[in-house]
């Protein structure tokens, strides 16, 4: 009798849900202490549509938990040097307790340059070189969101990463090379993939731990994996069905032991992980005050 086995898929609403449940206590607990509400502002150039649902669900989700979330809005042509001066600004004013930066931003501004101006204190996304350079180094503190979710996710699901192959499909600075650092300070051994890698599939299917985030719908089809690999999808594209990711979710989880959706998987812990890093950027701006 041959038993068909499907992927076990990761419920990324219900993880949220349990760490929003938590960061709302103890936001009662340091309200308490400290009489100050948490407030944090996002930065937003120019009118960039993908990510508006992104910026709106942080929003709600820092309500419900109880921050207040405020917007400097720009137009797309402001100078980087107006930025600077805003962010410097937001740095030094004692009611903000975190800074974010809403990506993408237009070509002519510097993503690199604006993340070293925003206090390392006060830097929600951990992106700043000091704390990523903690990330790289394992003194952990603000890890970038994205990588900080799969983490999350992989620890949730109790998956030891000790030992094992790990293939990253991303090689970008917000997700593949910090959550290559995590992954490293894990002790497991790590791959990352691009789009020079010269054979994906070569790479991929010897994964025991799979995590992709190209943003190329379908890139991850079943000859991309191994029987009962764990596959993690980063990627969030809009298609003609819908958000999608880069997995082809309904081959694969035929083959996969377990399994994250686009939507409702990373996503979702994702800014549920940006709540966990505001609660330390608020501690440090009153306990630095
Ligand atoms: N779920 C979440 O919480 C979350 C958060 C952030 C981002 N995302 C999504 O994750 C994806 C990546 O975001 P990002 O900001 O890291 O984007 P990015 O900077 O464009 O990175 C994409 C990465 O995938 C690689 N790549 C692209 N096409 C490929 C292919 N055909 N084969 C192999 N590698 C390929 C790129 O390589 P090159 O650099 O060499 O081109 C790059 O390393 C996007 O879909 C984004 O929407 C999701």
């Amino acid at each position: 009798m041959v038993i068909e086995m499907t992927a076990m898929i990761v419920n990324g609403n219900e993880i949220a849900k349990e760490i929003r449940k938590k960061i709302f206590k103890d936001i009662i607990q340091l309200k308490k202490k400290y009489n100050i509400t948490p407030m944090i502002t996002t930065v937003i150039v120019g009118n960039d549509s993908s990510s508006k649902l992104y910026l709106k669900l942080r929003d709600n989700a820092c309500k419900e938990v109880g921050i207040i979330s405020k917007h400097c809005e720009f137009d797309a042509k402001i100078s980087e040097q107006k930025i600077f001066q805003t962010i410097q600004k937001l740095n030094v004013d004692n009611s903000v307790h975190g800074i974010l930066i809403q990506y993408p931003v237009p070509k002519h501004l510097s993503q690199e340059k604006l993340i070293q101006v925003i206090d390392q204190q006060k830097d929600i996304e951990g992106f700043n070189p000091v704390n990523l350079g903690r990330t790289l180094i394992g003194d952990e503190y603000l890890v970038p969101c994205t990588p900080l979710s799969v983490l999350t996710i992989l620890e949730h699901e109790h998956i030891t990463l000790k030992g094992k192959d790990i293939v990253i499909v991303n090689h970008s600075n917000v997700v593949g090379k910090p959550l290559a650092a995590l992954l490293l300070n894990r002790n497991a051994t790590v791959v990352i993939c691009h789009v020079f890698t010269k054979n994906l599939k070569q790479y991929t299917s010897k994964a025991d731990i799979l995590i992709t985030g190209a943003g190329v719908p379908k890139l991850i089809t079943t000859d991309h994996i191994k029987d009962n690999a764990i596959v993690i999808d980063v990627g969030i594209v809009e298609t003609k069905e819908g958000i999608r990711g880069d997995v082809d979710f309904d081959s694969v989880k035929e083959k996969a032991a377990i399994l994250t959706p686009v939507p409702g998987g990373v996503g979702p812990v994702t800014i549920a992980c940006a709540l966990k890093n505001i609660v330390k950027t608020y501690k440090n701006c009153i306990e630095n005050m």
